[in-house]
């Protein structure tokens, strides 16, 4: 099925904006903050707190880095305007990080002082290899000053455990879990699902025995279940971990996980950058052309 996402994933862009957007939209919230905030009312209403995300495309200028900067602050203005149960999360590049490091960190520095302000909470996304080192050297430098901050760790990478251990080690392993959403080289990431999924699962172990924070972040069943598993194990307390997806995404299990007794945290994009992100993201994981197909034909 690869080859033929792949080819799909090719000739997406052929397409008018309009036909995308009809499957987009299951995971994007929309192209305003009043809809991110509508959706978040929503998931509130349905037990779920929420994450909301800016989309931002690759920015050229520390002008775009600022304007960034202040919506994201608006989008904590928003949900404490709103009473929301709902954080931040925020993407460095779209901050300047490829642009001048230290205005980067200055950008994401004053969304973590407004959020402290507001008693909110903000997260780094974590985004291709090229960006790891970078975003944890600020992040860790960001702790030094501010608790209410936390990044993402990739289980695809063959470096995150030496990186989950020195957070651990140095007491600010505040941090969501996922695979991992790049295309990046064998030489630094595992290609194995299931190894990716073991890798998942240690990292999982070592916050939880550190009684670290943990977001497990995955639609992944078998992770699932197997998180569950280890929570029950290391006798996690409920004020140190959360289930994660996806807007749009497995709202059966999320449902189920809800039911439970679980928290869990929906990350809700929104933007009018949505049809750059949405393009980008099929390019990058052309798997989720199935997912979209797969929603062509099933619906509700
Ligand atoms: P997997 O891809 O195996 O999915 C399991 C099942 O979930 C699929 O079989 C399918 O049924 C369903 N599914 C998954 N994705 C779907 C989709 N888009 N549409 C429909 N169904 C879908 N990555 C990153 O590199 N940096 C980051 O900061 C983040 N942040 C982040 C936040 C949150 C809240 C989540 C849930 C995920 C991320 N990710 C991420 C993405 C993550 O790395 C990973 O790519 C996806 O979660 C898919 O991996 P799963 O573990 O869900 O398994």
């Amino acid at each position: 099925m690869l080859w033929f996402n792949k080819i799909v994933a090719f000739i997406l862009p052929l397409f008018p904006k309009s036909f995308i957007w009809i499957f987009s939209k299951k995971y994007i919230s929309g192209k305003e903050l009043e809809d991110a905030i509508n959706a978040t009312k929503e998931l509130n209403t349905l037990g779920c707190c929420a994450t909301i995300d800016v989309l931002g495309e690759e920015i050229e200028s520390l002008k775009e880095a600022d304007q960034s900067r202040d919506e994201s602050i608006q989008v904590l203005e928003a949900i404490e305007k709103h009473k929301l149960d709902a954080n931040l999360s925020i993407k460095p590049t779209s901050l300047g990080l490829r642009i001048d490091k230290e205005a980067c960190y200055k950008n994401i520095e004053a969304i973590v002082e407004k959020a402290k302000k507001l008693k909110n909470f903000v997260r780094i996304d974590m985004e291709d290899a090229t960006t790891t080192s970078d975003t944890l050297a600020m992040y860790k430098r960001l702790r030094k000053k501010y608790s209410n901050v936390g990044t993402v760790i990739q289980s695809y990478l063959m470096r995150s455990k030496d990186d989950v251990q020195d957070l651990i080690d140095n007491k600010v392993a505040h941090l969501r879990l996922c695979k991992g959403i790049y295309i990046e080289s064998s030489k630094i990431a595992y290609k194995n699902k299931q190894k990716v999924r073991d890798n998942f699962m240690e990292l999982a172990y070592m916050m939880l025995n550190s009684k670290s924070y943990i977001g497990l972040a995955t639609h992944d069943k078998q992770l699932v279940d197997r998180s569950i598993q280890a929570l029950k194990e290391t006798k996690a307390d409920p004020k140190d971990y959360e289930f994660q997806m996806l807007l749009g995404v497995t709202e059966k299990m999320r449902a189920s996980l809800v039911s439970q007794g679980y928290k869990l945290r929906v990350y809700v994009p929104y933007g009018e950058q949505w049809y750059g992100y949405s393009m980008r993201r099929l390019k990058e994981n052309p798997n989720m052309v199935g997912h979209i197909i797969k929603n062509l034909f099933i619906r509700g």
